[in-house]
């Protein structure tokens, strides 16, 4: 069918009075459209009184539409295009991913509507069905779900078991966001249709932080050499410090200290007895990986951030040696 024809019988669905028409002479309109069924359907809701629906842009966006806090999918029944199995797919999948990655709001309520039953299952966030209508007796149905405020999350930052590296990488890909640190200023402000603000005060974000510390992020790793030492390796080198602070007693000297001047978030240390850490001084670059250093080492370590390539950074190590010697009263 040429454009043209399509853009009249567009045009044609617009200028329809749908309230004068039964059940019966409604889906024979439908049925004689090749395009853009939903049309009929959404005209319908505009003449019943829902003034803010605009029929012409209802299939933009690859939804047969979304409308205050619902999404609505559109089938003629059951057997075309997948019918209601495809239909809940595209309403809990497809088109909340889509939203997602452009950074919308997720709405709370999924409707799928089928023209020629009339049929419509409204379903909350949660898969649960809330309310099964028919679309042309009680079209008044649909107002409370379209102007409801409750608010859907994509990932609760309350619950332990959320992923937060899929969290922060979904915050790199939409918020054009590099480092970490700033990823986490995310998720104290919260954004919309994604978490609510998160109260780090009030939760234990510590643990989500330290979950993700083998986030080898793409940026940092490229940019930073920020590379983790696989586990085995960190049990030799652990080996190897525990010989060298024994050796040292037995060679008279009454205190160590152990210094790593790129130690990302720490991981070359994570095997060390917690008796070590108060020794260890610690630098990154990346004030991300400081603050997961701190978590892990329970603030006993001292970690910095500092450019240790740099002449200010090795001062810095400089004095924070002397510093540890003044302060334990360190002779030899
Ligand atoms: C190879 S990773 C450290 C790996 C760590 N030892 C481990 O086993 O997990 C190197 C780290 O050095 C940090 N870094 C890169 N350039 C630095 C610099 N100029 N000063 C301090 N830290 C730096 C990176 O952020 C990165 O985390």
């Amino acid at each position: 069918m040429s454009v043209r024809k399509n853009k009249e019988i567009l045009d044609s669905i617009m200028k329809e009075n749908y309230m004068r028409l039964s059940k019966k002479a409604v889906v024979a309109a439908m049925l004689k459209q090749e395009v853009a069924r939903q049309r009929v359907f959404y005209v319908f809701l505009k003449q019943k009184g829902y003034k803010n629906i605009t029929p012409e842009n209802m299939d933009k966006n690859q939804s047969d539409g979304i409308i205050g806090n619902t999404i609505i999918e559109c089938k003629l029944n059951d057997s075309e295009g997948g019918g209601a199995k495809k239909a809940y797919w595209e309403l809990y999948e497809t088109i909340p991913t889509r939203l997602k990655q452009k950074g919308d709001k997720i709405p709370y309520y999924r409707i799928y509507v089928e023209l020629e039953t009339f049929l419509t299952e409204v379903y909350d966030c949660h898969c649960k069905l809330v309310e099964k209508f028919d679309w042309y007796e009680q079209s008044d149905k649909f107002k409370r779900f379209f102007e409801d405020t409750k608010e859907t999350y994509e990932y609760d930052l309350a619950d332990e078991n959320v992923d937060l590296v899929e969290v922060i990488q979904n915050i790199y890909k939409v918020f054009d966001t590099t480092e970490k640190i700033d990823a986490y200023d995310f998720l104290r402000k919260g954004a919309i249709g994604w978490f609510k603000p998160f109260d780090i005060s009030k939760h234990n974000i510590n643990k989500l932080i330290l979950n993700n510390d083998r986030m080898n992020e793409k940026y940092v790793q490229k940019m930073q050499g920020a590379f983790f030492t696989p586990s085995k390796y960190v049990r030799i080198s652990t080996q190897y410090v525990n010989n060298d602070i024994k050796q040292s007693r037995q060679d008279g000297y009454d205190d160590y200290v152990v210094v790593d001047r790129c130690a990302g978030v720490g991981n070359l240390e994570s095997q060390f007895d917690e008796e070590i850490y108060p020794h260890m001084i610690l630098g990154t670059i990346n004030e991300a990986e400081a603050l997961t250093a701190n978590i892990r080492f329970n603030g006993l370590a001292e970690v910095e951030v500092v450019d240790s390539l740099s002449k200010d950074g090795v001062l810095w190590f400089q004095r924070a040696i002397s510093e540890y010697k003044r302060k334990n009263k360190v002779k030899k």
